[in-house]
């Protein structure tokens, strides 16, 4: 493990969508670094089984509460139900997100509302009933929201996630400023490709797109579910606590991949990056010649 096993020590924290992918992984490295975890999602069973593992695995206490982020009134119960069952919590992990790849055209009113409802609305309905509850104890709290390495810049196809993650993120930034003088601090991670369940059955489910989708990557692999975990880890713990409106990005550089005008040259053979410099120091010659 990366860090000193108390770093969590003494710590609440709630982690929606804490039962799968990477809210698990998250949660399960919170639990090994002394915090009570908090996990929630919208299936009650799910939960439960999780919490069990987690705690078998690891000792500490894993509180599941069953919660659909899109209703305001489940989230505020959720809440003041985590609250009471630790005593208060110390932070809030946003991880709870629904996902569509389809051509824009072809989705419906019903499908945006679908991603928007918990990824945008979902994320706010959380982070605001917390922390009404932070400033009106006087306590500090962290937010930390998983947003996208495309929250930035926007993507095709996926575009409902998109608008979500990037108002997400302005959430995130705003509320920095805002709540930071009152002690709630508020980042983001914006992770590229990790393998997930949720996220490849949904998003590259066959061998064709999953080598298209990761042939972009510099690092030339997906992420591991730990380094997204002991990231958040560390964003969790006091010694981060100068880090406030920040968006760290753990993509193995696939963004910046993507988004240079020459990036695609990395498809060109030896024999084209010969013919090309060959053509280049010929040009220059004959510029100095004229
Ligand atoms: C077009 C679709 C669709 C699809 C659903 N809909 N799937 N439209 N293409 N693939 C439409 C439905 O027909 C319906 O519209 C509307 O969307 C709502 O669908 P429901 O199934 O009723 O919604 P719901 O049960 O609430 O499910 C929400 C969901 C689902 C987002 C659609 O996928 C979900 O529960 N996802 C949670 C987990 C998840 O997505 N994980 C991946 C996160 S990965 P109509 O008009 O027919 O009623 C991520 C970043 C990934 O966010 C980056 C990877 C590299
Ligand atoms: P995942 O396992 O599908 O996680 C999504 C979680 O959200 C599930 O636990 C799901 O549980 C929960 N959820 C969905 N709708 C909900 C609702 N209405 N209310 C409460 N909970 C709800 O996928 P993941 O890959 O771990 O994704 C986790 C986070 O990472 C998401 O924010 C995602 O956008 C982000 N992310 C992932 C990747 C990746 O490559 N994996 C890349 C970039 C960003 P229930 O179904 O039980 O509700």
């Amino acid at each position: 493990m990366t860090f000193r096993p108390d770093l969590l020590q003494g710590k609440a924290i709630l982690v929606t969508g804490g039962g799968t992918g990477l809210g698990r992984a998250m949660g399960e490295r919170f639990l090994q670094l002394g915090a009570t975890v908090v996990i929630s999602s919208r299936r009650e069973a799910l939960l439960q089984g999780a919490a069990d593992e987690m705690m078998a695995a690891h000792g500490g206490t894993v509180v599941p509460l069953a919660c659909d982020v899109r209703d305001p009134e489940a989230v505020a119960r959720t809440i003041a139900a985590a609250w009471e069952r630790c005593g208060g919590l110390d932070g809030l992990v946003n991880n709870a997100a629904g996902n569509i790849a389809a051509p824009t055209e072809r989705l419906s009113h019903r499908a945006v509302d679908a991603v928007l409802g918990i990824v945008l609305h979902g994320s706010f309905y959380c982070t605001l009933e917390l922390g009404k509850r932070w400033l009106e104890a006087g306590r500090k709290g962290r937010v930390l929201s998983i947003v996208t390495s495309y929250a930035e810049g926007g993507s095709a196809y996926v575009v409902p996630s998109a608008a979500a993650k990037a108002g997400v993120l302005a959430m995130t930034r705003s509320l920095a400023v805002e709540w930071g003088p009152r002690g709630i601090t508020c980042n983001a991670i914006a992770p590229g490709p990790f393998p997930t369940k949720g996220a490849w059955d949904r998003l590259l489910p066959d061998a064709t797109i999953l080598e298209s989708a990761l042939g972009r990557i510099p690092l030339q692999r997906p992420g591991r579910l730990e380094e997204l975990a002991d990231l958040a880890a560390f964003l969790m713990a006091d010694i981060s606590e100068y880090i406030n409106g920040d968006c760290i990005t753990i993509d193995g550089g696939e963004k910046l991949k993507g988004g240079g005008q020459f990036s695609w040259m990395g498809q060109l053979t030896p024999a084209q990056w010969a013919a090309l410099e060959a053509s280049a120091r010929g040009a220059t010659q004959q510029d100095r010649g004229a």
